[in-house]
């Protein structure tokens, strides 16, 4: 199986020494690159700036913001099994990005305009053979936002979690695998590499399933 990982958060610079991101560590997406790896697939990384090592064997493709992790998946996607979006996109970039430092003292606004949704184009492409698997961050009504976003972004399983959760989580950190089918998957308090191990199981599972 050829597995295409997205990792990390995006940087949306406002000027070359500024930009707007999220404390995405990166953790979980480049754990199950990782893992992928010594289960013996294929693996591709992509991911925004974090701290970590990229893991051997593993070919990473470093961007910055969400329009250029937009075009690697784009390039990626067709040449791969599945995508695991385990990304921090930024939902919105700078209408207008300055090409030099900004010396402003006073208060002014951000222009933002959103960013394009890399899993529902990708979605839209989708071919029945290919797997596609994401994330939903939520502050409130998780299970009710996340069954929504598995059939609008058309997933083949999508991981469900609370605020909780971004960087290292916790024991509480509420955490839900839904499917298609309306199964759900109880992973609550589940470490990152735990989380990982069952997360490419089942898509080892949906790849048999649809060989
Ligand atoms: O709608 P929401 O941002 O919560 O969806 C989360 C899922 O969508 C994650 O898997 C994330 O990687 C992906 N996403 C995306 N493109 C965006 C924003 C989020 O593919 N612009």
């Amino acid at each position: 199986m050829k597995i295409l990982i997205t990792a990390g958060p995006t940087r949306e610079f406002i000027d070359p020494v500024r930009f707007i991101s999220n404390p995405s560590t990166g953790r979980l997406g480049y754990t199950l690159a990782d893992k992928a790896k010594n289960l013996g697939y294929s693996v591709t990384l992509i991911s925004g700036p974090t701290y970590l090592e990229p893991p051997k064997k593993v070919k990473f493709i470093p961007v910055l913001s969400a329009l250029e992790m937009f075009s690697s998946v784009q390039k990626e996607f067709p040449s791969n099994d599945a995508l695991i979006m385990s990304a921090a996109v930024s939902d919105w970039r700078l209408k207008k990005k300055y090409p030099e430092k900004l010396k402003e003292k006073s208060a002014w606004n951000l222009k933002l305009v959103p960013n394009p949704d890399i899993l529902k184009s990708i979605a839209k492409i989708k071919k029945e053979n290919k797997i596609i698997v994401g994330f939903a961050l939520e502050s409130s009504h998780i299970l009710k936002n996340g069954w929504k976003k598995l059939q609008e972004k058309n997933m083949d399983m999508i991981i469900a979690n609370d605020v909780s959760y971004f960087g290292e989580g916790n024991k509480n950190s509420k955490i839900f695998i839904l499917f298609p089918d309306k199964t759900i998957e109880d992973c609550t308090g589940f470490t990152k590499e735990k989380l990982s191990s069952i997360i490419l199981k089942k898509i080892e599972n949906i790849f048999k399933e649809k060989k």
